[in-house]
């Protein structure tokens, strides 16, 4: 006979669920769309938490707000920048000229008569946004309970940046993709010979711990010799690698990346940033780092496609994951085990104090 627990386990979590998952992960920075994206002068659409948000460049500054015009609900992000005396660039509304500083107040209202004034409620919600890592990120909350994260390497000029890459959106909860990059353990079967190798499954010796805002995880681990680690193309090799896994709670992954037997130096940084569009559609952006071969052009080519390729392959299998929403431990519905699987328990472990794993 099917439990409660099994049936709930293929549906979709309750509304309740999802609305608690949103709330938890409000006070939190989510990368929105990479900077690039955005140009000076034009207004973008984007969505988080199923939140439909506008971000622009007011006055050189950036400004993101609920993406729904307080008159009679239109998008935004379809209007464009309008300069208004004594408040420079505002952003205006398409369908009615009603243009909004970047405080989301309304400060122009084309058709009001003469001597009347701007009711205090034509205002839209807006929120803190920056920029970082080439990436625009917002906090819906009034507060973000943690800073960005510095993560090594990457805005460091003994370091090549790698191009920012962005991955078509998954359909899978932002936790359970930040976890498919934190497991470890997987490479043997999903991604045998460029991380993994099934003559050496055993779990490596995760040291993880707590600092500041970010989840610290360090191991070695045998690994086929290729473009993770940069030295040549003997993909068949294995070789010991330690990694320093840093995850920015609960959003953000950093691989430092370094040959055991090697006294050269090289460092290779790969980080992922994810973004919960919704409770089951993540989009992740992805870039790296490197402290050598500045000028390889070639390397780079093949260091990406070996990185699309562990993508498509983590896909398949992340998408299958049910319930969507990460279930909590009392739910007893997934079996982790230590010491192969300490670090997933230990990432999932802090989601479940902040409240962002209560429900499935
Ligand atoms: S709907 Fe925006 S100005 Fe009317
Ligand atoms: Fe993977």
């Amino acid at each position: 006979m099917l439990t409660q627990t099994a049936y709930r386990v293929h549906k979709a979590p309750s509304s309740e669920v999802i609305a608690k998952y949103y709330q938890a992960m409000r006070p939190f920075w989510h990368p929105v769309m990479p900077a690039a994206d955005l140009p000076d002068h034009e207004p973008r659409a984007t969505e988080l938490l199923e939140e439909p948000l506008v971000v622009v460049r007011l006055n050189g500054r950036l400004a993101a707000m609920e993406d729904v015009c307080r008159h009679f609900q239109a998008q935004l992000s379809l209007g464009e920048i309008r300069e208004i005396a004594g408040y420079g660039d505002c952003l205006m509304c398409p369908y009615h000229g009603w243009s909004y500083d970047a405080t989301g107040q309304c400060v122009d209202i084309p058709q009001m008569s003469a001597g009347r004034e701007i009711p205090a409620s034509a205002k839209v919600p807006r929120y803190h946004v920056q920029e970082r890592y080439g990436l625009i990120w917002v906090c819906l909350a009034e507060q973000p309970i943690f800073d960005l994260p510095d993560l090594a390497g990457l805005e460091d000029p003994e370091f090549l940046q790698g191009p920012l890459r962005t991955y078509e959106s998954w359909a899978s909860s932002a936790p359970r993709v930040i976890m498919a990059a934190l497991d470890d353990t997987h490479g043997a079967w999903v991604h045998e010979g460029l991380v993994g190798d099934r003559n050496h499954s055993e779990p490596p010796d995760h040291k993880v711990h707590r600092e500041g805002r970010c989840l610290k995880v360090e191991f070695t681990m045998l690994q086929p010799n290729n473009p993770t680690i940069a030295e040549n193309d003997q993909y068949a090799a294995l070789r010991d690698v330690a990694l320093t896994t840093t995850v920015g709670i609960p959003n953000i992954i950093h691989f430092d990346i370094q040959a055991v037997d090697s006294a050269d130096g090289r460092r290779t940084m790969i980080w992922q940033a994810v973004s919960p569009r919704k409770y089951n559609e993540t989009d992740t952006y992805w870039g790296s780092a490197r402290n050598y071969d500045f000028d390889q052009a070639v390397y780079n080519e093949a260091f990406e496609a070996m990185q699309d390729t562990l993508r498509e392959q983590d896909r398949r299998v992340v998408e299958s994951q049910r319930p969507w929403l990460l279930p909590p431990f009392w739910t007893k519905i997934e079996l982790p085990l230590r010491p192969a699987d300490l670090p997933l328990i230990e990432y999932q472990r802090w989601l479940e104090e902040l409240g962002i794993t209560i429900g499935i």
